[in-house]
């Protein structure tokens, strides 16, 4: 399947290997102690438990919770700092995938190689569930830092989720499906649904890592690029590659009129797009040096991925 753990990241070509390899041992690090904070308490109804984990800790690529690790690294954090941080990250983009399978969104039926949530649990459960998984990524900012740090990172994790970010991206995207390609409308969506969640990882691990409000914004201004290819390359995926890879259904989103770069400028100007992307996102990191490195591989990484 190209998925998970045992089969690791991969990516389509050899020039990303030092990142895919990266974010394999990150994963192995990362999942043990995320498994530990999405244990249920007491009292939580077990059917709901067992929906959160079901899809949180499915395989994906943590991408996400590798950025704020990362992030708070750069700016002379440590991975223990950035953990809850990382981990309502991945709450939360979890959450925005159970609710995009859902019969009202995309209507998918496969997910990280598994069957989606509502398959499992039936749609009920899986909108409680993702509901859940959002309520614990602000649980565990509270409880993961003291106050005045916790109350930035809720502000900036709330910015990036709701109306300004994912969420008003996923409205938009929905809205699309019904008006002709437009590649204006399309960044506003790609640059909602996909790159604020992106971006605000790498502010939260800034902001874990005790960085200045120029090391914030340079890595959100990364992560937004980083984002927005991320989300190219996404589309051209849906295009290109195939179910067994990607782990989801592909050749769905022109079936559902969604609003993609590939159906606004075709395949080769996306991909054009995309890497004009990722050279701003190594750009945006040029004052970091040296340590940056891997951060400018992954935003390679992004355009050059097999799933
Ligand atoms: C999928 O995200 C949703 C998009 C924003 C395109 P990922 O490709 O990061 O999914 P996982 O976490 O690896 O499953
Ligand atoms: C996903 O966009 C954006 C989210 C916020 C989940 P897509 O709908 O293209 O993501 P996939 O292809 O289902 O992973
Ligand atoms: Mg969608
Ligand atoms: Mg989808
Ligand atoms: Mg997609």
């Amino acid at each position: 399947m190209g998925f998970g753990r045992s089969a690791t990241v991969t990516s389509a070509s050899t020039t990303c290997e030092g990142i895919v390899q990266r974010l394999d041992a990150f994963g192995r690090r990362f999942e043990p102690a995320f498994s530990r904070l999405v244990a249920a308490p007491a009292g939580a109804p077990p059917q709901l438990a067992e929906a959160m984990r079901y899809s949180a800790l499915a395989p994906g690529k943590r991408v996400r919770p590798y950025l704020v690790v990362r992030s708070c690294e750069l700016v002379g954090g440590a991975f223990d700092d950035a953990l809850p941080a990382a981990a309502a990250l991945e709450c939360v983009h979890a959450f925005s995938l159970v609710h995009d399978d859902l019969p009202a969104m995309d209507d998918d039926d496969l997910r990280r190689g598994r069957p989606t949530n509502h398959k499992v649990y039936g749609e009920a459960l899986a909108i409680l569930a993702g509901d859940a998984l959002l309520a614990l990524a602000f649980e565990l900012l509270a409880r993961g830092y003291d106050s005045a740090r916790a109350g930035r990172m809720t502000l900036e994790l709330a910015r990036g989720t709701g109306w300004e970010g994912m969420i008003g991206g996923q409205v938009a995207d929905i809205e699309g499906e019904t008006q002709a390609p437009n590649l204006e409308r399309v960044r506003y969506i790609h640059e909602r649904k996909t790159a604020a969640l992106i971006a605000t990882a790498c502010r939260l691990g800034a902001v874990a890592g005790g960085g200045d409000e120029p090391a914030v914004e340079q890595l959100g201004c990364y992560g937004r690029h980083v984002g927005l290819a991320f989300q190219i390359a996404d589309d051209l995926l849906d295009v290109t590659s195939t179910a067994e890879d990607m782990g989801k259904a592909v050749g769905k989103d022109a079936q559902a009129g969604k609003q993609t770069y590939p159906a606004c400028v075709g395949i080769p100007e996306s991909r054009r797009a995309g890497l004009a992307a990722v050279e701003a996102a190594e750009a945006a990191l040029a004052c970091f040096g040296q340590p940056a490195h891997d951060l400018v591989e992954l935003a390679r990484f992004c355009m050059d991925r097999k799933h």
